[in-house]
Formats: C-alpha cells, structure tokens, sequence
C-alpha cells in the first residue's frame, strides 16, 4: 500500500507576480511548499518523495528542507522549462515502490483522507486522480461570442494528487515526448493513448496557489482548521 511522491516545484510563478518562485512565499509565515511537503512527511504510507526544481534553487531547497527537517526528500532533480517536462524528470528518478503519486508543489491543503482514497483507488483499479465537480456554469465562447453552455453534469475539474503504477506513467511521458504531445496534467497523457484514468471525489478545499489571491484563501483555509472546521 506504499507509495513515492514526485512533486514538480520546478515553476516561475508567473500568475502571482511575485518576482520569485511561489513555492517559497510564506502562508501563516510558513513557505508554501514546506506545507505540501509536511503532508507527505507525515503520511505513513509516503515512502519517499522526489522533488523537482529550478537549478538556480537546488541549494535554496536543500536549506528548507533541512530547516523544516523534512526527512523523506530522497532526490531532489532538475526540472524543465514546461511541468510535463519537469514531472517527466522527477519519474525517471524514482526508484523502487511501483505506486507513484505526482502532486503540485503549489497544492498545499490536500487531506490525508482523499490521498488514502487515491491510493486505495490506484490499487485496486488502476490510475486515478482527484478531481471535483464543477461548479460554475461553463460557456464555449470564441470573440466573445458564447457558441453554447457545456453540459456541467458530466464535468470534473482535474486536480492532483494523481495516482499511478511507475512504468505505465514513464511509459505515457516517453510517448508524449515522441510525439511532441504536451497535456494540461499527467492523466491526459494516458487519456491521450486510450488508457483508462478513475476519478476519486475530491474537496474544494485543495486549491492550487496560484494568483495572489489565492494567499489569503489559503491563510482562511489554515484559519478555519485550526478552528476546528475539518
Ligand atoms: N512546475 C514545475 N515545472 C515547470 C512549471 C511548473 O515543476 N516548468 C510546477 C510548479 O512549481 C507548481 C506546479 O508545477 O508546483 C503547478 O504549476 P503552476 O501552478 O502553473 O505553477 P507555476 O508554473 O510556477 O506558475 P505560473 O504558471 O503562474 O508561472
Ligand atoms: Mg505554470
């Protein structure tokens, strides 16, 4: 029931215009990425996790990680200039246990339940991610002009973790690069070769952090959970 995690942390951050990599911007004066790595350190069923980053960081991430004695931080690898590319190398690092989970630097508030129901999940019928349904009401539009509302019923938003036997996904990135395939997530590469993906029912709580915004959402996501609202 082990399982490796790759976490892509490899990003500019560019949406939250911070003049620096996001994954080092204190929420509740903790760096984001210490809060997604704490949750895999602290998951038992979390082996080892791989981390990608930026070359210029290696050493900035080295510091935090010791610094917040982060212990399962088993490599740390030199992503890419796309995150296909950079969770592409965090795979060809991972050794040993055949379960991978890929999860965003960037999603900090993922819950131990939902990652054992990933796991369960990847087990037992094979890949699968967590998404949640959406909510709003989705229009196809081209110069601003709506063609048609997309039938919301059948539509899930993909998040991560996403969940995955080793070989099939390294397999699913060498093809795309052949290809010169690029997808929005990791699933998608596997969508895209007839593979079949499962959903597991997420929350909306698992925001990634992604436009400035997105900072005081997470602080009232701290907030309500210190308060007990879990
Ligand atoms: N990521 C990565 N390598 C890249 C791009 C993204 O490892 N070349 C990581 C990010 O660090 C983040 C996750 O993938 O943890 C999701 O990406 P995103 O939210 O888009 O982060 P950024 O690419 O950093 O932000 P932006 O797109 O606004 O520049
Ligand atoms: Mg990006």
């Amino acid at each position: 029931k082990n399982y490796q995690v790759v976490i892509p942390a490899a990003g500019q951050g560019k949406r939250m215009n911070a003049g620096k990599n996001k994954q080092f911007l204190l929420i509740n004066q903790i760096p984001l990425l210490i809060h997604t790595l704490r949750v895999f350190e602290e998951d038992l069923l979390c082996d080892k996790i791989i981390l990608v980053v930026n070359k210029e960081e290696i050493e900035q991430m080295k510091r935090l990680t010791s610094q917040y004695a982060i212990k399962k931080v088993e490599k740390i690898v030199v992503g890419g200039s796309e995150r296909q590319e950079s969770v592409y190398e965090g795979l060809k690092a991972v050794q040993g246990n055949p379960i991978v989970l890929v999860h965003d630097g960037a999603r900090p508030f993922i819950k131990q339940p939902i990652i054992d129901a990933l796991v369960d999940s990847v087990m037992k019928r094979g890949a699968s991610i967590v998404a949640t349904p959406v909510k709003d009401t989705v229009k196809q539009v081209s110069k601003e002009y709506i063609h048609h509302t997309v039938d919301r019923t059948s539509l899930w938003a993909a998040q991560t973790p996403q969940a995955f036997r080793h070989e099939q996904i390294l397999r699913a990135h060498e093809h795309a690069v052949k290809v010169g395939y690029t997808g929005t997530d990791d699933a998608s590469l596997l969508e895209h070769n007839g593979e079949k993906v499962y959903i597991v029912p997420g929350d909306y709580e698992n925001i990634k952090i992604t436009t400035p915004e997105d900072l005081i959402f997470g602080e009232a996501i701290i907030k309500s959970r210190k308060e007990g609202n879990k």
